[in-house]
């Protein structure tokens, strides 16, 4: 059979016949900054797989702030740490969530198939590794990384390079985009709420959703619902906090109303501490209000770090979680620790998913128990507009997805 050099974007080779190149969205060490200039379109060559690889025909991918990070080239020079692994490579491939067609499965691939429909989660990890060979979660392994992010090949391109275990079955009754965009932020939220026992979600505890319109509070908020859970969202705007309610959310509070955020005052410094206690406890109190009752949340759902950490800390509940996936706002997260170990409470790093959750996650989507939650579809060349957006804080509710060769 003719294959083509390479194809137009939606122009689809037949099912299994692979071409050389591909169009990608591509962020260069030489173009590090904002996403507006780092991300452009180019033609590469169509990554070859190995032996436990799966090639996937991308139909549609989601934008993620991992990929705002990659173009920034902070707070790692991706492209540098894709060189220690193959020092040819002097791009970075982004997109670490996608939905397309299995085209191609390297020798030791049993599932899936050629031509299967697929999802693709972005827990990526050597499987040979010694610490999960031994029994150890495969995501708190040393050969553990995020694909799309950490390892290369990532959905922004026509063909995007995967490990078999990360293919799951679609959805049937989602569009290719409604699929694509769930699969990093709803299995990490699944991880941060379900994964970190005893704190899993139970019938009835109140958790703390920050960004609770953002791409993992809309799924946050959902699989809290569907726990029994009493979910209560954080926002910066009352349509961001409706939208929360409208998926389920018991209420929200509009973080704009208070200005005790960021690191907290030295304890020290009398005024200054009080008025941030105060800040502090004015912010508890509206947990209060929505739930008509004395009760704090059992769980935090944190991600904004520096600018939300000491009030996560001071909020949870005695013997509570605060279960943290980023700093979005910075690193620097200082509590009052008086009210950590006095009241016992735990504070949780969590870091994407491995294939339990993410299958999990993905049954929760295929149950139609999950809102895939679209804000906006982008096409593949308005990838860099896309991001640019995330970085400057003006994103749609829930998650933009991109259209790769999916019209
Ligand atoms: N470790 C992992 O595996 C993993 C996986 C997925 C994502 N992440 C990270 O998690 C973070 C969030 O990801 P996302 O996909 O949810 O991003 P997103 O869609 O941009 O949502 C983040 C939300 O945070 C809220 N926010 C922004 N500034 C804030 C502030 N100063 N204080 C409190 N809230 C603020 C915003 O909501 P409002 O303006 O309405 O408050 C926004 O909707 C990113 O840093 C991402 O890289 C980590």
């Amino acid at each position: 059979m003719m294959v083509n050099e390479i194809y137009e974007l939606g122009d689809q080779p037949p099912i299994g016949s692979i071409p050389k190149m591909m169009h990608a969205q591509t962020i260069r060490q030489s173009r590090y900054g904002e996403p507006k200039n780092a991300i452009q379109s180019e033609i590469v060559p169509v990554p070859d797989i190995g032996p436990d690889e799966v090639l996937v025909y991308v139909m549609a991918s989601s934008v993620n702030y991992n990929n705002v990070w990659a173009a920034l080239g902070t707070p790692v020079d991706i492209v540098a740490q894709h060189q220690r692994v193959d020092p040819a490579v002097d791009y970075h491939i982004g997109g670490s969530d996608a939905s397309g067609i299995v085209y191609a499965v390297g020798d030791n691939v049993a599932w899936p198939k050629v031509g299967d429909r697929v999802v693709v989660h972005s827990g990526w990890w050597d499987k040979n590794d010694p610490y999960i060979i031994d029994g150890g979660d495969p995501m708190c392994a040393p050969s553990a990384r995020v694909w799309g992010y950490d390892v290369n090949w990532g959905a922004f391109a026509q063909y995007c390079r995967v490990q078999s275990h990360m293919c799951m079955p679609m959805a049937e009754h989602l569009s290719w985009a409604e699929a694509a965009v769930s699969t990093l932020d709803g299995a990490t939220a699944y991880r941060m709420l379900l994964g970190w026992s005893p704190h899993t979600v139970r019938e009835d505890d109140v958790v703390l959703v920050w960004g609770g319109a953002g791409g993992l509070g809309c799924y946050a908020i959902q699989i809290v619902k569907n726990m029994g859970g009493i979910p209560i969202a954080v926002v910066s705007s009352d349509d961001r906090g409706e939208y929360c309610t409208d998926l389920g959310a018991a209420g929200y509070i509009n973080r704009k109303h208070y200005d005790h955020w960021g690191v907290m005052p030295d304890w020290r410094d009398e005024n200054a501490y009080s008025a941030w206690l105060q800040g502090a406890r004015d912010f508890g109190r509206a947990i209060w209000d929505i739930l008509g009752e004395r009760r704090s949340p059992r769980i935090v759902f944190e991600h904004p770090g520096e600018m939300t950490m000491p009030t996560s800390v001071f909020v949870c509940d005695t013997a509570g979680m605060v279960v943290i996936c980023a700093g979005t706002t910075g690193y620097n997260a200082v509590s009052d620790l008086r009210y950590l170990w006095t009241r016992q409470k735990r504070i949780q790093g969590s870091h994407c998913a491995n294939d339990e959750q993410a299958v999990s996650f993905n049954d929760m989507m295929i149950a139609g128990q999950i809102d895939p939650c679209v804000g906006e579809i982008f096409a593949f060349e308005d990838t860099a507009k896309a991001h640019q957006m995330m970085y400057e804080g003006v994103s749609p509710p829930g998650k933009m997805a991109i259209l790769v060769n999916a019209s």
